[in-house]
């Protein structure tokens, strides 16, 4: 890859700054100062210093978000998305949202450039279980349960897959957790929709093995451990 490329996707600045940067004559590859941003380098083999500090070269970035209401999951939109919500430093990566959640859903989010996990997680065919937490507003009852259990018609007429429904607490409002293995557009809200209830609050809480950290506030996100990613690309 380029220098130049290699030390904007690390942090040092747009390419122009790395460029201005590049000109002081600070930044070594084996030991060679280098001004040329077009110098190719192999980060697996080139030792890339910086102020004789070596540039830790990393490809991939994976975050976890606890989704805020109000923001759009996607990458780019009039309205503000998870991607405005990193720093620039994080930016750089070039991430995106794995998977959508509704502009007013909170909770567990994975944010990544890599494509391949992205596509494991999302793919109807690998069936990884989300799990969702929801107040709903109306009495959610065991026929609630059993319904969910065999599958309910949404209103396009499509029959879910078995979903584990949880009740946490019956009343006037109740409160819900949802097991999931598909992703269909609004599926929680339609599942409800289909057995006359209707979702007033929903948090996604687990994605596969994968835990919403409580520590996040809604908005928060952190780098998922190495033990998480491993969890997720299973
Ligand atoms: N189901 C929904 O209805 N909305 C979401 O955001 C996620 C699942």
């Amino acid at each position: 890859m380029r220098l130049d490329k290699l030390l904007a996707n690390m942090g040092y600045g747009t390419r122009k700054e790395v460029k201005k940067l590049l000109k002081t004559g600070i930044v070594r590859i084996d030991e060679e100062v280098s001004k040329d941003p077009k110098q190719h380098v192999d980060p697996e083999v080139n030792i890339v210093t910086v102020h004789d500090e070596p540039v830790e070269y990393r490809e991939y970035i994976y975050l976890m978000m606890n989704k805020p209401g109000g923001v759009i999951s996607a990458t780019e939109d009039e309205d503000e998305t998870v991607i405005d919500l990193l720093i620039p430093e994080d930016q750089v990566f070039e991430p995106f949202p794995v998977g959508r959640l509704d502009k007013d859903t909170e909770g567990l989010l994975v944010i990544t450039n890599d494509g391949k996990l992205a596509h494991h997680l999302t793919s109807p065919k690998h069936h990884v279980p989300k799990t969702y937490f929801a107040r709903v507003s109306g009495m959610v009852s065991e026929e609630d349960v059993e319904a969910f259990r065999k599958g309910v018609t949404l209103d396009d007429g499509y029959v879910t897959k078995p979903g584990e429904l949880n009740i946490i607490e019956e009343g006037e409002t109740s409160q819900i957790e949802l097991t999931i293995h598909e992703g269909k557009f609004h599926q929680v809200k339609r599942m409800f929709e289909a057995v006359g209830k209707k979702v007033v609050y929903l948090q996604r809480i687990q994605m596969g093995e994968l835990l919403l950290d409580r520590n996040l506030e809604p908005g928060e996100y952190r780098e998922l451990t190495e033990d998480e990613v491993a969890f997720l690309q299973k």
